[in-house]
């Protein structure tokens, strides 16, 4: 397996999966390294709908379809080179974006990640949810799978939740299609660490960091 750090630095979004079965063992075990993850104040609000049947896969991706079509796919198109990444590299992301948006439902098993977040959730509400979204990409790719954080079906929650069967005061806060991947882990591109990082003031560089 390996290093940690290597594991934080090539947990890329893997969106072309094959659509071979994954073992449930492996899947506990990324259920597991979810639910050590923190929560606020632990009181363990978060389900993890775990889903194999094609019929309402199908019927998500219709909806993150939907989003792409009208929403995403011309957000991508027009949108400027990030920093961190080249203009090629970019392109190779907005192909790989649109192939996992017509695969969706043919990644084997998903994970959605949902809480119980009652009738007016804030802007804190996700942060009981996403440090477990984390965990379980970083232990799907330490196993050699391969898994992308999508948010997209959000776009259409109410279609989307409805596909998924959630029951009223649950929503859903990410799906994760998760499968062995077709191509092979690389680093991460995010640009340059000075770049985003101030030390005591706003816009101040922290020469800790500086040339990073
Ligand atoms: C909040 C959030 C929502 C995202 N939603 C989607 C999504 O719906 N579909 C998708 O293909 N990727 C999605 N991504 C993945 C990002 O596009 C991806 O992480 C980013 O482009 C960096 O690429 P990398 O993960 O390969 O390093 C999402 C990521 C985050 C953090």
């Amino acid at each position: 397996m390996p290093d940690f750090f290597e594991i934080l630095g090539t947990t890329r979004s893997m969106r072309r999966l094959k659509p071979d079965p994954v073992p449930d063992e492996l899947i506990k075990t990324i259920l597991e390294a979810g639910i050590s993850a923190a929560n606020g104040g632990n009181t363990q609000t978060w389900r993890f709908l775990v889903i194999k049947d094609p019929a309402i896969k199908k019927a998500v991706q219709v909806w993150y379809k939907k989003a792409f079509d009208e929403v995403v796919g011309p957000r991508y198109a027009s949108s400027p080179v990030p920093p961190g990444v080249t203009a090629e590299s970019f392109g190779k992301q907005h192909g790989a974006v649109e192939y996992l948006t017509e695969h969706f439902h043919e990644a084997p098993v998903w994970i959605v990640a949902c809480l119980m977040d009652g009738p007016n959730p804030n802007r804190a509400t996700g942060a009981s949810i996403y440090p477990a979204v984390q965990n379980m990409l970083l232990a799907t790719r330490a196993l050699g799978l391969g898994s992308t954080l999508t948010t997209r079906h959000l776009l259409h929650a109410k279609e989307s939740e409805a596909a998924l069967g959630l029951p009223e005061g649950v929503h859903s806060y990410a799906i994760l299609p998760i499968g062995y991947p077709m191509g092979k882990f690389g680093p991460v591109g995010r640009g340059n660490l000075s770049d985003f990082v101030y030390l005591d003031k706003w816009n101040q560089p922290y020469p800790a960091v500086s040339g990073a």
